[in-house]
């Protein structure tokens, strides 16, 4: 059930940009991520988890992951872009920024903002196996099931959602609107 919440002013959006209903506010995304923290405390014990997020989206959710995670560990960044829309349903990324440091020997947890068909991290798993992590797991915030092109295993999902264009919480739309704290559905057209 979607809340009917609508968003200040200033964030009204521009002509043709309609923000809200609200998908998931705030409160309920710390608490879950609270959750997912406790788990992967629990399924890391005697392990330094090495958390790679993947920007621009991940790095609210990883902020906050990262916080709620009671447990010594390590973090780094990756960025990924597609080289446009045909390119992209043939699973090919573009890595922009790559990992400061060699995930090898070390237990990954890949920490993504939304899958959606998947094929952005079928690729970074693909490209990341080959240099010898440890362990290799997936943590997303959202999830879009019915979305999926290629099949990819998420271990750690924080909410599956509606096949809708949701932004807020880093997720953008034209780079904007990653700010917002709580995570709405954007509506384009009148
Ligand atoms: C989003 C998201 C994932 C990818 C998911 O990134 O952060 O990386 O798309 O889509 P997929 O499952 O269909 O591959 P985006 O390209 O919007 O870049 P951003 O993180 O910088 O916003």
């Amino acid at each position: 059930m979607l809340e009917e919440r609508t968003v200040d002013n200033k964030w009204q959006g521009r002509a043709n940009e309609s923000i809200g209903p609200v998908l998931l506010q705030s409160q309920a995304i710390r608490d879950r991520i609270g959750e997912l923290g406790a788990r992967i405390k629990e399924d890391y014990k005697g392990k330094t988890p090495h958390l790679v997020a993947i920007l621009k989206g991940a790095s609210i959710f990883h902020a906050d992951l990262v916080r709620s995670i009671e447990l010594e560990l390590s973090y780094d960044f990756m960025a990924v872009g597609s080289y446009g829309k045909l390119a992209k349903s043939s699973g090919e990324v573009r890595i922009l920024k790559d990992l400061d440091e060699s995930p090898e020997g070390k237990d990954v947890l890949l920490v993504e903002d939304i899958v959606d068909t998947g094929l952005t991290l079928h690729y970074l798993v693909q490209s990341l196996k080959t240099r010898s992590p440890k362990s290799l797991k997936i943590v997303a915030l959202l999830n879009k099931p019915s979305r999926r092109e290629i099949d990819v295993a998420v271990d750690y999902i924080g909410f599956d959602i509606p096949d809708e264009f949701v932004v807020g919480y880093g997720l953008d739309y034209d780079q904007r609107y990653r700010n917002l704290p709580d995570i709405y559905i954007l509506r384009l057209g009148k």
